[in-house]
């Protein structure tokens, strides 16, 4: 490890999601209002910038890259985008809300594309319809099954609220007859959200208890999940930023679709990697890249609102 991806206490910092798009096609209530604005298209980073930040990643000793948004699929350049990933990392990993996932899980398969995080928040369609404000449940489990069958690893991601907590058991039973991994991700105050539908993860693990779960050690993934295995091999994952404080294994930076470098999810201040990558100075790009994990927090303090940007932009 190259001394310069150590923080200032020491936590190795190579994981970079990149969220390559705010637009989406849901409006999850948890990440972004109804009525809301994007970035304008000019604002974006280029494929040519894209080409050029990616590279400078891998450079300095970055291991994974994992493309996030918004909805990574709206953007018409994403086959490309996977190319340089897979290429320039070996492999490429994405987060989508599947609803595109029909039409072009195989090109992304042939692009490089290794695995995906689907969100799936609910099996019953008027579920799915309330908290996506207006996704189309189908449309994402064929995509599922889609990406599944030309070879993607699939992995399925719930966000728990209180509009699908009683879905909890039919969801993981959902991810056995896939044979996937599903992880439950606690509601978190970014944004907008006010976390009003927050449910803690231990409500969950006593509402699956009764299905025999043992916990395991095995990491799946490059992330903070804790994981379980239902008596069926099932493998379920908790993501609980809210209940315990995983910030002391942090590895990620996050960089937003106009090019700025966030040191952690829970905090608005940013480093703009922009000017440098537009104008292709390598050196200025590193050095900033270097500035911004020399300023990531010890930890967030999520429940104290230190933040205001939208999931969407951070990249989830
Ligand atoms: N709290 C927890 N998870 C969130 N996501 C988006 N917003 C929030 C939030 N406020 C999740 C999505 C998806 C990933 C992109 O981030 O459900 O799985
Ligand atoms: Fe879109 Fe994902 Fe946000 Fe839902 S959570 S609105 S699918 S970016």
């Amino acid at each position: 490890m190259k001394e310069e991806l150590k923080d200032k206490i020491g936590r190795n910092i190579d994981y970079l999601r990149f969220s390559i798009t705010d637009r989406c096609n849901f409006r999850c209530f948890y990440c972004m209002p109804e009525n809301t604005s994007f970035l304008p298209e000019s604002e974006l980073l280029t494929l040519d910038d894209i080409r050029f930040a990616v590279q400078i990643f891998k450079e300095i000793g970055f291991k994974r890259l994992r493309l996030t948004g918004g909805e990574p699929t709206l953007r018409s350049d994403l086959l490309e985008i996977v190319s340089i990933v897979s290429e320039t990392f070996g492999s490429c990993a994405m987060t989508t809300n599947g609803s595109r996932l029909k039409e072009l899980a195989l090109e992304l398969y042939s692009a490089g594309l290794r695995e995906v995080n689907v969100s799936l928040d609910s099996i019953d369609s008027e579920t799915f319809f309330r908290i996506t404000r207006g996704g189309n449940l189908k449309e994402v489990l064929k995509g599922i099954d889609e990406a599944i069958s030309v070879g993607i690893k699939v992995k399925l991601n719930t966000v728990i609220t209180q509009m699908n907590f009683h879905e909890i058991p039919e969801l993981v039973q959902y991810a056995e007859k896939l044979g996937v991994p599903i992880r439950f991700i606690e509601e978190m105050p970014i944004g907008k959200n006010n976390n009003r539908h927050f449910i803690p993860y231990k409500k969950v693990l006593e509402l699956l208890h009764e299905n025999d779960f043992i916990q395991i050690e095995t990491r799946i993934g490059y992330g903070p999940a804790r994981y379980y295995k239902t008596s069926r091999g099932t493998i379920v994952g908790f993501i609980t930023a809210i209940t315990h404080n995983f910030c002391n294994g942090c590895n990620k930076l996050r960089l937003s679709a106009d090019g700025k470098l966030f040191p952690c999810l829970a905090y608005d201040y940013h480093v703009s990697l922009k000017g440098a990558i537009k104008s292709r100075r390598s050196d200025e790009v590193k050095k900033n890249i270097y500035n911004a994990i020399s300023l990531k927090p010890l930890r967030h303090e999520l429940l104290n609102r230190t933040q205001s940007n939208g999931m969407n932009r951070m990249g989830g």
